[in-house]
């Protein structure tokens, strides 16, 4: 298989790294797409080439793909996250995000015609995904690609902006004039939620690594904290109205509930639905962590009078032409880091499971320093009790 580009675009790397993929035919019963037999490392990527391409269902689109994206989700379905819903059903097709071309329409798919170019994301649970030439999603799920930006800009952006559109619209209901802070505004999710929300006139405040703090200010945060150097809490004036959470781990929750004003939301990305039920399977995991979710729900409501919230990705036609129309309007961008041939699944995959040990790795080290210096504190304290 030809390579076909490999490049860096604009303005710095971050988080998303895309296969170009396509094919010259207009319909099919067959395709290449990349299938998952098993859970594993990058190398239980197979690309076939004779992939059945199913029957459309009355509301679905076929969709010649050019570009898919990688996001988070797919390297952690490869590894096996959320395998007590997909074991039964392998082998799967990852990849949630597409931008391509309308190759045929069932019969009741009204807004899309047949050559229209297309960008849209699968929901998270979608089984046939889009590393395939031919992606098929439901009209819904789809919209006119914005015609200021290729395949490749344009398949960066669906999944992560419109789980960020449902963070910030569905759930805080964000309105002109309201404090937002974006923990991981960096990443794709984050960035987008940043973009969303100054076009919604919000002051946005948001914490991300060195590299991206240009970006970040340059999209229209009033304050970027480097996670990796500074003390967020110290840095960090006044209190939110909102606060999305795209990392969720314990010290970034704790953060965001102490930062939001009575009456807040505090959204995180990591809902432990799935992780729950792949420890205890689907019929405890599932009560499981609704019951945990209830908990915690009711424990920040009368503890600090604000709305917890697990939030999750949600095709949102409404949504996604909101992307379009601000993608379009120059409003909104996802930087692409680095794109690959379809051929390459498993180098696309290796680099992407690269630095997300590489940001880890920092944080790691970062929670570390400050674990250090908490006891260094302490230390000096006692000492200072004793000396007394
Ligand atoms: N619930 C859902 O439906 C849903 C949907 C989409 C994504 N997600 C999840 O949300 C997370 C983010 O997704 P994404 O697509 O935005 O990922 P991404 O583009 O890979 O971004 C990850 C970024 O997070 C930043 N980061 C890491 N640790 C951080 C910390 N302690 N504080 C602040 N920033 C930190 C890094 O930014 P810097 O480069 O600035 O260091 C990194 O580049 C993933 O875990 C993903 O699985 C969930």
């Amino acid at each position: 298989m030809r390579v076909l580009k490999s490049r860096s675009v604009k303005p710095r790397p971050i988080s998303k790294l895309l296969m170009k993929v396509g094919s010259s035919r207009c319909y099919v019963s067959s395709c290449r797409a990349v299938l998952l037999p098993r859970f594993g490392g990058p190398e239980v990527l197979e690309l076939r080439s004779d992939v059945p391409v199913p029957d459309l269902k009355p509301n679905e689109v076929l969709v010649r793909a050019r570009a898919v994206s990688i996001n988070p989700l797919d390297t952690r379905m490869r590894s096996g996250y959320g395998r007590s819903i997909f074991e039964p059903l392998l082998p799967l097709i990852l990849g949630r995000d597409v931008s391509g071309e309308v190759a045929a329409i069932a019969a009741s798919v009204k807004s899309l015609k047949v050559g229209q170019e297309v960008f849209g994301a699968l929901h998270p649970t979608a089984v046939r995904g889009t590393y395939a030439d031919y992606a098929i999603l439901s009209e819904d799920e789809l919209s006119p690609k914005p015609a200021s930006v290729t395949h490749v800009e344009a398949s960066a952006i669906p999944f992560a902006a419109l789980t960020a559109w449902r963070a910030l619209k569905s759930t805080a209901r964000i309105a002109e004039g309201q404090r937002l802070l974006v923990i991981g505004g960096g990443g794709a999710v984050g960035f987008a939620a940043i973009q969303l929300a100054v076009a919604v006139g919000c002051h946005v405040s948001t914490t991300c690594g060195n590299r991206s703090i240009n970006r970040v200010m340059a999209a229209g945060a009033e304050q970027a904290i480097d996670y990796t150097a500074e003390d967020i809490e110290a840095v960090i004036k006044g209190k939110f109205d909102a606060v999305l959470d795209t990392i969720g781990v314990a010290e970034t929750e704790r953060i965001g509930i102490n930062l939001l004003n009575r009456g807040g939301h505090y959204m995180t990305l990591q809902g432990e639905a799935a992780a729950l039920s792949d420890r205890y399977g689907l019929p405890i995991g599932l009560p499981v962590a609704t019951a945990l979710l209830l908990k915690k729900r009711i424990q920040y409501l009368y503890s600090y009078g604000i709305e917890y919230s697990w939030t999750y990705m949600r095709a949102d036609s409404e949504g996604l032409h909101e992307i379009r129309r601000l993608t379009e309007a120059g409003k909104l961008n996802i930087p692409v880091e680095k794109t690959f041939s379809i051929s390459q699944v498993r180098e696309a995959h290796e680099a992407k499971d690269k630095k997300t040990i590489l940001v880890f790795l920092a944080c790691l080290l970062y929670t570390r320093m400050l674990h250090i210096m908490w006891e260094f504190c302490r230390c000096k304290h006692s000492v200072s009790c004793r000396n007394l």
